[in-house]
């Protein structure tokens, strides 16, 4: 239901899209009563493309703390040196900081470490859209030679030979660790990481003093400028496939003179499937939290949020749009940040 709804709307954003590139006040003048005005009017005219994050459904607190615990283990990898935490960093945005992921022996991978807040809500998982389900994302993840390159035998063993993780298996499924059990541990945890009570989900639910005139009016240029036809529904993108960059000249692929493996990755869903019209295309990434995810991008091209903002006006509405502009959308995304209940807001990497 929901996916079928994100569908709905991104099609009917996407054909508006001519609409929003060629209408001509979204650049919102000079005056600010004209900028309030047009504040009110996208109130009150507008279906609201985005929606607050509904809460994960209950599940067993016992077995959400195991599934803590498993993602924080260092023995879920090959020579136990990388939990799921070292790259998804749970004190922060969910990643790690940094342009790419690096995967045991310490290789850069190919691809920018998206948040884990909310993740489990895409409709598709990873940059490129190649997993439907959770639990297939974490078995590669773990499984991948480059990422954790573990295998069954060895994180299973390693789960049972400590005491307190067996009792708390045999407690939550009646037997010892297995497969189904590590995964549904972790998707439980990962499920309980829904940042469902941040300022904007605030403002969605009526409370209109949770973000300020600012941010609002950066919110009326988000919807204005057609940055919704891509980013809506309950993740604010997370439910659609797009081409990156739509427009060209747009942003040339990864500059300066690109590496093989960066090349790969900017080809998108084209290495997955191998066929020429997903060349370039990408799964639109969920802007939750997105002020504390820096750098950014499939490839953490772009260090700054205010330089990812204005590189999607030239790569994606194939205009550029202007500076103060770009602040106010900015603002607007900050209002996008909060904590899952019961951690601490997580702050952006040093
Ligand atoms: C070495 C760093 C690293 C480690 C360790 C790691 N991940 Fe990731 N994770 C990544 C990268 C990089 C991606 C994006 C991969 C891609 O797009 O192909 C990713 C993607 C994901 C996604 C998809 C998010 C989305 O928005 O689609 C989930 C879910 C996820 N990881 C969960 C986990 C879990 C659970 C573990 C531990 C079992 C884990 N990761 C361990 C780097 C890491
Ligand atoms: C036509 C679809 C489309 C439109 C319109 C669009 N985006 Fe995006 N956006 C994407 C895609 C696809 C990506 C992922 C690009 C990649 O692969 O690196 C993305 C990535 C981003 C990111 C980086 C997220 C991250 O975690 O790295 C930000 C920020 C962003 N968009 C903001 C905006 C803003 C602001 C606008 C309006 C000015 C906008 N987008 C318009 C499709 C779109």
């Amino acid at each position: 239901m929901r996916n079928a709804f994100g569908w709905l709307l991104g099609v009917v954003g996407l054909l508006s899209l001519p609409f929003f590139l060629l209408a001509g006040d979204h650049g919102f003048g000079v005056s600010a009563g004209a900028r309030s005005a047009v504040v009110a009017r996208l109130r009150s005219e507008w279906p609201e493309p985005i929606s607050p994050l509904s809460p994960a459904p209950g599940a067993r607190a016992e077995l959400v703390a195991l599934g803590a615990r498993l993602f924080s283990d260092r023995r879920l990898s090959a020579g136990a040196s990388l939990s799921c935490a070292s790259c998804h960093r749970l004190e922060a945005g969910g990643g790690d900081g940094r342009r790419r992921g690096v995967g045991i022996n310490g290789e850069e991978l190919l691809f920018n470490v998206p948040s884990i807040f909310n993740a489990w809500k895409n409709y598709r998982y990873n940059w490129r859209g190649n997993f439907a389900t959770l639990e297939d994302q974490n078995e590669a993840i773990l499984l991948d030679p480059h990422v954790m390159g573990s295998s069954w035998p060895s994180i299973l063993s390693a789960l049972g030979r400590d005491l307190d993780y067996a009792a708390g298996f045999r407690e939550l499924f009646g037997e010892a660790p297995d497969r189904n059990g590590v995964l549904a541990a972790l998707g439980a945890f990962q499920r309980s990481l829904t940042t469902q009570d941040g300022r904007f989900d605030r403002y969605l639910r009526g409370e209109t003093g949770a973000i300020t005139p600012e941010e609002e009016e950066g919110y009326a240029l988000f919807r204005s400028y057609g940055c919704v036809s891509c980013h809506q529904g309950e993740n604010v993108g997370g439910n659609l496939m797009q081409r990156f960059p739509l427009f060209p000249p747009g942003l040339a692929p990864t500059e300066g003179k690109p590496s093989r493996a960066a090349r790969t990755a900017d080809l998108g869903r084209f290495t997955v499937t191998g066929r020429s019209e997903d060349r370039q295309l990408f799964r639109v990434p969920s802007l939750r939290n997105v002020a504390l995810t820096a750098p950014y991008f499939h490839d953490g091209r772009a260090a700054t949020l205010p330089e990812a903002v204005g590189e999607m006006a030239a790569s994606q509405l194939g205009r550029p749009i202007p500076d103060s502009d770009v602040q106010l959308i900015v603002k607007f995304l900050t209002t996008l940040s909060g904590a899952p209940p019961g951690r601490p807001p997580a702050n952006q990497i040093p």
